[in-house]
């Protein structure tokens, strides 16, 4: 695992976005596995920066992501779908027949996305963590050997993302459709952003702690590609 520490969001996102703009400059169909919240954010915004500046194209890349919530339709205003169109798609020009969100509440629904992505390799997942160590919704407790599956959003989770549902928790659905940890690991490579004093018990736990399903993010200690970039608070219990 590489642990690079930056003085700053705005350098995490940089730097993150060097990662990117290196495999997609040398594969131009490279395949991406894609996250939402917050973390990420200014990483699309540095690639979409640099595809209006700089004309990298994304037009023969595809994308898989990593979780939607259920019950809510994919064009509501705080569905993953909306999300990734808001903060990425938009301003990119991968096409919309490229890019996949898992969706629905089924296990028909899980199956679907995991032979959706049957016959390709991620070639890198990026990925923020969650105060309580989840990686895409893969709470603590989650057996490393899940692939997509629904889960029931722990309360914390909801907690930490009623501020997108009008600070009212009662708004945030309660379960999610997720790549589970086995999927994640599928990928070539992995890319994790992460900042924020509240992400500084969890960031510890991923690189120092034992690899154990009480914190989901430290099963990454498995994977041979890590790439994990942190601001100085998240990064300053290592
Ligand atoms: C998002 C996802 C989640 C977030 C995590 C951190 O697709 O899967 O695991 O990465 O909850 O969220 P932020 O970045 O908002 O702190």
């Amino acid at each position: 695992m590489k642990v690079i520490v930056c003085k700053d969001y705005a350098e995490v996102s940089k730097k993150a976005f060097e990662v990117m703009h290196e495999l997609v400059t040398t594969n131009k169909k490279a395949v991406l596995g894609l996250a939402t919240g917050s973390s990420p954010i200014g990483l699309y915004e540095n690639m979409i920066k640099d595809h209006k500046e700089k004309g990298t194209s994304y037009a023969e890349c595809s994308s898989f992501n990593l979780d939607e919530y259920v019950g809510i339709d994919q064009n509501h205003d705080q569905s993953y779908y909306t999300f990734m169109h808001e903060n990425l798609f938009n301003g990119i020009d991968i096409k919309e027949e490229n890019v996949r969100l898992p969706y629905g509440n089924s296990e028909a629904d899980c199956a679907a996305y995991e032979k959706s992505m049957e016959n390709v390799t991620v070639d890198m997942q990026v990925l923020g963590i969650g105060s309580n160590g989840h990686i895409g919704f893969n709470e603590p407790g989650t057996p490393f050997t899940e692939e997509t599956h629904i889960v029931t959003l722990k309360e914390g989770t909801r907690q930490d993302n009623a501020r997108f549902f009008e600070d009212d928790i009662n708004k945030v659905p309660t379960h999610a459709i997720t790549m589970g940890i086995a999927t994640i690991m599928k990928s070539k490579k992995i890319l994790l952003v992460a900042s924020g004093a509240n992400k500084a018990d969890a960031i510890y736990a991923m690189v120092n702690g034992p690899v154990s399903v009480d914190c989901p993010a430290s099963v990454l200690q498995n994977h041979k590609d890590v790439v994990v970039i942190v601001d100085e608070v998240a990064g300053a219990k290592l």
